[in-house]
C-alpha cells in the first residue's frame, strides 16, 4: 500500500479524493433543492463505498451551495464528520458590480472565508485549507498572520496551496512555521506538462510546458502532497464523445480501452492508475458526482501499470516521440 505524504504527517487520507465542485447545482444565486442534497448524498455514499475518505471543496463551488449541500448530508449523518477529511479553499473572489473577478489573500478575506466555509459545512474545523490560486498582491507575512490565527483558534488544522510554483510556495513558507501539506495542480493524461517540464530540459519548448518547472521536485522533497485536479480529463478517455478530438486523443482513448480490457477493469481506473504510477504519489481529486463513475474508479488503487504501459500512454497522449 502506498503511504502518501499526507499519511506521513499523520493525516489518514485516502489514495483518491472526491472533488465536490459538481455538487449544489448552478453557479448562481438560485437556491439549491432537496434533489441536489440527494445527489450529493449518493456521490458521498459511492465514494465511501470505494474507501474514499477525503473530500475537496472551495468556497466558490456553486457559489457556496456545494458546501451547503455537503453540510446538509453531514447534519443528517452525525457520525460522518469525524470519519472523513475535509479540505476547502479560499482566495478567489467573484466579480462584484464594476469590480472584476480577482484573487484576495488579505488577512481579513482569508479569515472571513473560513468562517463562511465552516458555517456552510456546519462543522467546527477544516482538516486542510488551501489557497486556491496565487494572488499577485500576496504578502507572506499577512497570510502567515491569518493562518496562525486560524490554527490557534482550532478552525483549521493544516494548510496548503493550489496552482502554485515552487517559488511561490517557498515565498509563503518563509513567513509561516508550519509546513504546507498540499499543492493541488491540474494533472492528467490530457494535461501532461508536469512530465514534459522534466523531459524537455535542454530541449525545444513543448506546446504544454505551462507546468512550473521544478514544482514536482520541490513538493516531493518537502513532503508536500501533490493533488491532481481534473484527473479524469473530464471523461476524455472514459466515454466522452471524441468526434471532434485530435488523433492523439482518439488513439490514447483506444489504448486506455485496450488496457482496461487487459486488466479487466474500467477506463477510469486505467486513467487514474497512470497518474498514480508516478513515484510522486499523486493524489487524484476526481470531480465526477455520478455514483456509477465514482465506483468505476475503484480498481485504480490496485493496478500497477508496467513501465512499458505507462510510457505507451505518455507517448500516445503527446502524439510524438520523446526527445
Ligand atoms: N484547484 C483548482 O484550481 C481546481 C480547479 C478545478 C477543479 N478542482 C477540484 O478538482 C475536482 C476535479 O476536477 P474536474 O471536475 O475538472 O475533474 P475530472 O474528474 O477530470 O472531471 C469530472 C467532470 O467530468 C465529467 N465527466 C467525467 N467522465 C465523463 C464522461 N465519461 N462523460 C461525460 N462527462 C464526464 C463529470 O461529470 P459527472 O459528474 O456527470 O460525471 C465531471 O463534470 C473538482 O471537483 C474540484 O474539487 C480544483
Amino acid at each position: 500500500m502506498t503511504t502518501l505524504p499526507l499519511n506521513e504527517r499523520g493525516i489518514p487520507a485516502s489514495r483518491i479524493v472526491l472533488g465536490c465542485m459538481g455538487m449544489g447545482g448552478s453557479w448562481d444565486n438560485e437556491p439549491y433543492t432537496n434533489e441536489h442534497v440527494k445527489r450529493a448524498e449518493a456521490a458521498i455514499e459511492a465514494a465511501l463505498e470505494i474507501d474514499i475518505n477525503m473530500f475537496d471543496h472551495a468556497n466558490i463551488y456553486s457559489r457556496g451551495k456545494a458546501e451547503q449541500v455537503f453540510g446538509d448530508v453531514l447534519k443528517a449523518q452525525p457520525g460522518l464528520r469525524e470519519k472523513i477529511i475535509i479540505q476547502s479553499k479560499c482566495g478567489i473572489r467573484f466579480a462584484d458590480g464594476d469590480i472584476p473577478g480577482r484573487y484576495d489573500f488579505s488577512k481579513s478575506h482569508i479569515l472571513e472565508s473560513v468562517d463562511g466555509i465552516l458555517s456552510r459545512l456546519g462543522i467546527e474545523y477544516l482538516d486542510i485549507l488551501l489557497l486556491h490560486r496565487p494572488d499577485p498582491l500576496m504578502e507572506p507575512e499577512e497570510v502567515a498572520e491569518a493562518f496562525n490565527q486560524l490554527k490557534q483558534s482550532g478552525k483549521v488544522r493544516h494548510f496548503g496551496v493550489s496552482n502554485m510554483s515552487a517559488g511561490q510556495i517557498r515565498l509563503l513558507q518563509s513567513c509561516f512555521n508550519e509546513p504546507f501539506v498540499a499543492n493541488q495542480l491540474e494533472m492528467s493524461l490530457a494535461r501532461y506538462g508536469w512530465l514534459d517540464a522534466g523531459v524537455h530540459v535542454n530541449q525545444a519548448a513543448s506546446a504544454d510546458d505551462t507546468f512550473p518547472d521544478g514544482t514536482l521536485e520541490y513538493c516531493r522533497m518537502n513532503g508536500i502532497q501533490i493533488q491532481s485536479w481534473g484527473p479524469l480529463a473530464q471523461g476524455l478517455y472514459s466515454g466522452r464523445n471524441l468526434d471532434n478530438e485530435p488523433e492523439s486523443v482518439q488513439a490514447t482513448a483506444k489504448l486506455v480501452q485496450k488496457l482496461a480490457s487487459q486488466y479487466n477493469t474500467t477506463c477510469e481506473a486505467i486513467v487514474l492508475a497512470w497518474l498514480m504510477r508516478h513515484p510522486a504519489h499523486i493524489q487524484p481529486v476526481i470531480g465526477t458526482v455520478n455514483p456509477e463513475r465514482i465506483r468505476a474508479c475503484k480498481d485504480a488503487t490496485s493496478i500497477t501499470l508496467s513501465r512499458e504501459e505507462w510510457y505507451s500512454l505518455y507517448v500516445s497522449t503527446r502524439g510524438r516521440m520523446l526527445p
